[in-house]
Formats: structure tokens, sequence, C-alpha cells
């Protein structure tokens, strides 16, 4: 069946079975392997993508069932070739991965987060990211991650102050 999807603000096609799920989709046939493949029945949270801009497992989703829908995945955030989102970033500077497998993921969800909650306490970021497991950090470096990009992103929209 042929599929439309627009993936990270491109509209493309693929030809594919009705049982292909979005997550191999996006793997095999566009070649976009940051979404990971882990447990492939909705626990882990590694194959986190943003379905209309929310946050969804594509292995439990058919290609064919997002024929329309807006994906992002974790190719699609960083604003440019060779720069990294401001959640990307505080990811690396507070060592909020190790192996990296749950983080695209993890930054999706936070994507998502501090969109729609700009100012979460730590609690709240807790709990959205509580349906993506992490093997490696024991989850402190990550809610330090998303605190801090919370705090950089309303600074980045504080008005500058006149320079004395
Ligand atoms: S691979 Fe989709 S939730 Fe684990
Ligand atoms: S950094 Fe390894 S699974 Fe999270």
């Amino acid at each position: 069946m042929k599929v439309q999807l627009s993936i990270n603000g491109e509209r493309r096609t693929a030809d594919v079975e009705p049982r292909k799920t979005l997550l191999d989709c996006l793997r095999e046939d566009f070649g976009l392997t940051g979404s990971h493949t882990g447990c492939e029945h909705g626990v882990c949270g590694a194959c986190t993508i943003l379905l209309d801009g929310e946050p969804v497992r594509a292995c439990l989703i058919f290609a064919v069932q997002a024929d329309g829908y807006e994906i992002t995945t974790i190719e699609g955030v960083a604003p440019a070739p060779g720069e990294l989102s401001v959640i990307q970033d505080a990811f690396c500077e507070t060592h909020g991965m190790q192996c990296g497998y749950c983080t695209p993921g993890m930054v999706l969800t936070a994507t998502a987060l501090l969109r729609d909650n700009p100012q979460p306490t730590r609690k709240e970021i807790v709990e959205a990211i509580s349906g993506n497991i992490c093997r490696c950090t024991g989850y402190g470096q990550i809610v330090e991650a998303i605190a801090l990009a919370a705090e950089r992103l309303a600074h980045a929209n504080a008005p500058q102050r006149a320079k004395p």
C-alpha cells in the first residue's frame, strides 16, 4: 500500500505492506534510524516519535495508520544540520545519556513536555518520562537535563535587559 507521510517537514511516500509498523517504515524505508527498536511491544519507549506533536510509540502503529499525519523524529529536532536543540545540548552537558539507546525517545518526550509545560516541576518531569525506560543512567541526570533545558528556554524568551 502507498503511504504519504510528512516527516520532519518533508513529504515522503513509501510502498509498504499493511502489517509494517511505522517504526520499521521510518528505519527501513526512510533510513531514519534514530528511532530505536527496543521491546517492540509498547513498553520501553525507545521508538518514541511525535505524531501531530504528541509522543507516541512508533512500534505500536502501522505505517498505513500514520498516512497524512505530521511526524517528527529525532532527526528533525535540531535547528540545522550539525547543530543540537536546546534539549539535546542539555542532555550532553548534564551527562543525561550513557549508551544513548533511550535518548532519542527521551528527547522527543521532553520536547513535547516543554512545549506544553515550559516550567515543569521535578515531579512533572519524572512523570512525563515515566514511559521511557533507561537501563543506564538511573534517570537522575535525565531529569537534570530536562530541568536545565527548561531554564535555558525560559531565559531565551526573556526580554533582554538594557546594558548599563
Ligand atoms: S520499541 Fe516501541 S515501546 Fe519499546
Ligand atoms: S542511556 Fe543507555 S538506556 Fe538510557
